[in-house]
């Protein structure tokens, strides 16, 4: 039996520690806030499975494909539908309670869908429901673990938990991932040794300033896993969900709300979906966001408006009593008036590069959740699978585990192709008189030119501005004070994660799912995955051959 650290303690990160548990592995989750904070707790409209009579797991994988704009890896899509079903019965089994009514467990429509198939729970509290039922388990695993006599073999499980405790860095020893230096709450740097390392860390919407996911959300397993040499891809793609609340804190209006026939609406109160595509406000998620911010750039930047009056007091406070409290609180009554809305960063397709296992490209590295890039989602995710990519690929994870624990990806394999400039990517000197850079200027920058509606100009604009700012400081020298080291880490991740975002984003002369381009407005088949090496081996390769070959194809 192995020893596993799991980093992250959203539904990947859960799933994984309980799923290693069960398996016999001696397993530390750390976490870099309290157990219950994670991005999964903010999900809303559900968890999507073929479970239903009326369903299929090919109907299911023909809408999580089209969704992806040719670039899903039809295999990890596949995996993703077939394997979903049972996933769910497995939450259900640690306590999830999906709503049900007197036919059965209920079922919502979103965007892109071919039929109603996504489970929610609490109404609007999906997230919330997932996460407080795996939280129970862990805790309940771990308080077990620590009544057993220490290092009795075979006397159990070994779950240990260690709350308010930060990913660092990744640790490689001959090539391999050997465990991670972690920042505890005492402030001190540790080193934790472990025989396999699984990021769940999530994604990073605070490259973003309005952005659905909680401030937490800094890709710091992405970022650390890059740093380490393991191979991350397709992180041009990121999601705007079309329809945050447009109040501070940009809470999600679910799609799901659409899905019961809310309309969207400019400021003329004309419903311009309409005119857009067939789906209208259930068009992909892409298009959605896409026309709300042409909309919003010719009413000078104000929101439109998202009208639900339509559906009747009743139903949107039983359905979506979380939105019904956003808007109560910002002072807002949705019942009886439409509420603005506008896109806000929600979701990265893209992330650290691994096979269906969740094996990353450097041996005894896993990443799962957000924090992978699987393949499943390709250009675009479907909406309501990211829960279910979470719950199956940790539960993939944990198998391959014990079956094949020093493979790793092949960030080279057939399958990956694509271009990437790494002169974008390279890391400023640090020599340089040159301002720090800030997680504001980051996200400003992040917004303007690498948002929703992007150009080559802007793009190039991007990474020129970031190519001039230092990394920030990190390190109980730059501030020892511990709130301040979490946010220099976070800044730094961000940072790195913003430069490779901007170069892949630069390389990617199309248009194609969530990466749209004014000046390559169409789509480009002949282009496949963008996959980006480490800082470490651009600058080692930099200074031997032409920066050119360092970021793969
Ligand atoms: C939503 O409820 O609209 C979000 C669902 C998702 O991101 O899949």
């Amino acid at each position: 039996m192995a020893s596993v650290l799991v980093v992250g303690s959203g539904l990947a990160g859960l799933i994984a520690a309980i799923r290693a548990t069960d398996a016999g592995h001696t397993v530390t989750l750390v976490t870099k806030a309290a157990l219950p904070d994670s991005n999964t707790r903010y999900a809303q409209g559900g968890i999507a499975a073929a479970m239903f009579p009326d369903d299929s797991v090919e109907s299911h994988l023909v809408d999580t494909l089209r969704a992806g704009a040719g670039l899903c890896d039809p295999a990890a899509a596949r995996v993703l539908c077939m394997e979903g079903p049972a996933r769910v019965r497995d939450l259900i089994r640690f306590g999830v309670d999906f709503d049900r009514d007197e036919s059965g467990v209920t079922r919502g429509l979103e965007a892109a869908h071919s039929r109603s198939r996504v489970l929610h729970a609490g109404g609007d509290a999906t997230g919330a429901a997932i996460e407080s039922a795996l939280v129970a388990t862990v805790r309940e695993r771990a308080e077990r673990a620590l009544t057993l006599p220490a290092g009795t073999d075979g006397a159990g499980p070994r779950l240990l938990v260690r709350e308010h405790t930060m990913l660092v860095d990744l640790v490689v020893e001959g090539g391999r991932v050997g465990g991670a230096i972690l920042l505890g709450p005492d402030g001190e740097l540790q080193s934790l040794t472990a025989d396999s390392v699984i990021l769940a860390t999530g994604g990073a919407g605070s490259l973003y300033p309005h952005t659905t996911n909680p401030a937490l959300a800094t890709g710091d397993g992405v970022a650390a896993a890059w740093r380490a040499g393991a191979a991350v891809a397709d992180l041009e793609f990121y999601q705007f969900h079309p329809t945050a609340l447009a109040v501070p804190g940009t809470p999600l209006v679910s799609e799901a709300v659409r899905g019961e026939g809310a309309v969207l609406r400019n400021a003329l109160g004309t419903r311009f979906m309409l005119d857009v595509h067939p789906g209208a406000e259930l068009a992909p998620r892409d298009v959605v966001a896409r026309s709300i911010a042409h909309e919003m750039a010719g009413q000078d930047g104000a929101p439109v408006l998202l009208d639900a009056t339509g559906l009747g007091r009743e139903l949107l406070e039983h359905r979506f009593p979380t939105i019904t409290a956003a808007c109560r609180k910002a002072g807002l009554d949705w019942a009886a008036e439409p509420i603005p809305v506008a896109p806000a960063a929600h979701y990265w397709m893209g992330g650290v590069l691994t096979d269906i296992w969740g094996r990353a490209s450097l041996p005894g590295l896993y990443a799962v959740g957000e924090t992978a890039r699987t393949g499943a989602h390709g250009a675009n995710r479907l909406a309501s699978n990211s829960l279910l990519e979470a719950a199956v690929f940790a539960d993939r994870a944990v198998r391959a585990l014990g079956v094949s624990p020093v493979a790793g990806v092949d960030a080279g394999a057939d399958t990956v192709h694509g271009t990437m400039d790494s002169r974008h990517a390279a890391a400023p000197s640090g020599r340089s008189p040159r301002p720090f850079a800030d997680r504001d200027g980051i996200q400003r920058v992040m917004w303007q030119y690498a948002g929703v509606l992007r150009s080559g100009e802007g793009l190039a604009a991007a990474a020129t501005t970031l190519a001039g700012w230092n990394r920030p400081a990190t390190g109980p020298d730059a501030d020892p004070r511990l709130d301040m080291q979490i946010q220099a880490y976070e800044d730094a991740n961000l940072f790195d994660l913003a430069r490779i975002t901007v170069a892949a984003a630069l390389g990617r002369e199309e248009s194609r799912g969530a990466h749209y381009r004014s000046d390559f407005p169409s789509s480009r088949p002949e282009l496949a995955h963008t996959v980006a090496l480490s800082r470490a081996t651009v600058e080692t390769t930099e200074t031997n051959t032409e920066a050119e070959e360092a970021i793969a194809c």
